[in-house]
């Protein structure tokens, strides 16, 4: 059911899938036990009315915090949080599967320095303090392969204006996909909204970082066949 929307709310198309296959009894365990513990704090729009900023120190005293933008089953999340013990990384994903896998891995691997928001990330674009990102990702989003669809996509100004508010100046964002016209259209749009390209030769396109772990779409794209693109930008 969609919820009703609380006044000045804005308003915003979620197209993707919030729910899936049903839940395993472990997984629905996982999203009672675990998931409110790990909120950032109040996100959603009926929870924060007036859009407080969240406060990070408070979560993460002054580490560097990071955001994963749809972290799809958390492997990625996990294995950051993991080798990257001293840093905060907050986690968004409104696809409820994904979060009860993500909580899976948390509890096996014993990851503390994470947060998740099960929901999508431009409420949390609303609540994050300007300045205070110092490494986004953006793995495998979702690719909207119709021509009339590439407004949807999240490298468009409706994402790309707040992600750059949020992060700092010399923050890092990532973004990988498999997807040729998403890679056409992340080069050219992202410089246009505070970043510049790093790493940039031809050859670094089809390099993952060395601190990657493959995702579960990049595993699918592999299966079928199409290439991986992993890009670099700067905020300036
Ligand atoms: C193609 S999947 C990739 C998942 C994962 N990053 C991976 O590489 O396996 C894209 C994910 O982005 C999520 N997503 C789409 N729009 C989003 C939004 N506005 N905020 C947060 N996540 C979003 C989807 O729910 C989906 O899980």
């Amino acid at each position: 059911m969609v919820r009703p929307k609380e006044e000045n709310e804005p308003w915003r198309n979620f197209y993707g899938r919030l729910k899936g296959k049903s839940l395993r009894d472990s997984q629905k365990r996982y999203l009672d036990q675990d998931l409110a513990a790990l909120s950032p704090g109040a996100v959603d729009w009926d929870v924060n009315p007036d859009r407080n900023p969240l406060d990070l120190s408070a979560l993460f005293e002054d580490r560097d915090v990071w955001l994963e933008v749809g972290f799809g089953g958390g492997e990625h999340m996990v294995h950051q949080a993991a080798s990257y013990p001293d840093v905060g990384i907050i986690g968004c994903e409104p696809y409820i599967n994904g979060v009860a896998m993500l909580l899976g891995k948390i509890r096996d691997a014993g990851v503390s320095n994470l947060r998740v928001f099960p929901g999508d990330v431009r409420q949390m674009f609303d609540v994050l303090q300007p300045a205070s990102i110092s490494r986004a990702f953006l793995l495998y989003p979702d690719p909207w392969p119709k021509q009339r669809h590439h407004r949807r996509r999240f490298v468009t100004e409706e994402h790309l204006v707040p992600l750059a508010k949020s992060m700092k100046p010399g923050a890092i964002f990532r973004v990988a996909t498999d997807i040729p016209s998403y890679v056409k259209q992340t080069l050219r749009e992202v410089p246009k909204f505070g970043f510049k390209r790093i790493r940039d030769a031809e050859a670094d396109l089809t390099t993952p970082w060395d601190d990657w772990i493959s995702t579960r779409y990049e595993q699918k794209a592999l299966r079928e066949d199409r290439q991986p693109h992993y890009m670099t930008f700067e905020r300036v």
